[in-house]
């Protein structure tokens, strides 16, 4: 499932993780690469144990936290440490490739499954061209240029790249999550299904049905999550 969860970032946290990235010292992104994505990858990284990541981590892990809509879509298990990574120059593409399967926390030790990825934009659009994460789903190729302060969160078994930037730069944050639901299609199953539940009670209020419905949803919730 690819879905775009808008406004992630409030003003007052967008314009602080602007400040860090632009004093940050950025190093070659191939440092987080696999064997066969370092051929392809050509950008740069603030390291993850970097002062200015965990800062900036620390501040969109609290964003998250507050997003309903992150929360029910990808119901998150654990979410390794948000990393930035910056397009611009000589250092502006990441070709195809599909993420490791599993990420080790090298602050915890902690491994993780990455079900699924997520960049949230730091550049408004208009700061830049190209530099589109283009996300080959089962669907179809879906192309994904955001709004600062919006994030795209797909599966990480997906073939995607970004598309060279030849204007401006390209800041981001990106980072993967395991999941409590670790199937795609049980956890699209239960997003729709909570969506249609909140709008039943936006509309008709918590009736006895929707009452037993939303009972359906944690039951079903139930028998799938591994917490
Ligand atoms: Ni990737």
């Amino acid at each position: 499932m690819l879905l775009e969860i808008p406004q992630v970032l409030p003003r007052d946290a967008l314009v602080r993780l602007r400040e860090i990235t632009s004093s940050a010292a950025w190093t070659d992104g191939s440092i987080t690469a696999g064997t066969q994505s370092e051929k392809t990858k050509n950008n740069m990284q603030i390291p993850e144990d970097a002062p200015a990541s965990r800062e900036g981590g620390g501040i969109i892990l609290d964003c998250l936290a507050k997003s309903a809509l992150f929360f029910t879509a990808a119901l998150p298990r654990h979410i390794f440490p948000p990393l930035f990574n910056c397009y611009r120059g000589s250092t502006n593409v990441f070709g195809s490739h599909v993420d490791n399967a599993v990420r080790t926390d090298r602050a915890t030790g902690k491994h993780i499954r990455t079900d699924l990825s997520a960049t949230l934009f730091l550049s408004d659009p208009s700061e830049y061209d190209g530099g589109e994460l283009v996300i080959e789903d089962t669907f179809g190729t879906k192309s994904v240029k955001l709004a600062a302060g919006d994030l795209i969160l797909y599966p990480a078994s997906s073939v995607h790249r970004v598309e060279p930037v030849t204007r401006g730069a390209r800041v981001a944050s990106f980072f993967w999550l395991e999941s409590m639901v670790r199937e795609d299609d049980r956890r699209r199953l239960l997003f729709d299904m909570d969506m249609a539940i909140l709008g039943l009670r936006n509309s008709i209020g918590d009736t006895p049905k929707v009452v037993r419905l939303t009972g359906c949803y944690h039951n079903l919730l139930r028998q799938w999550a591994v917490v």
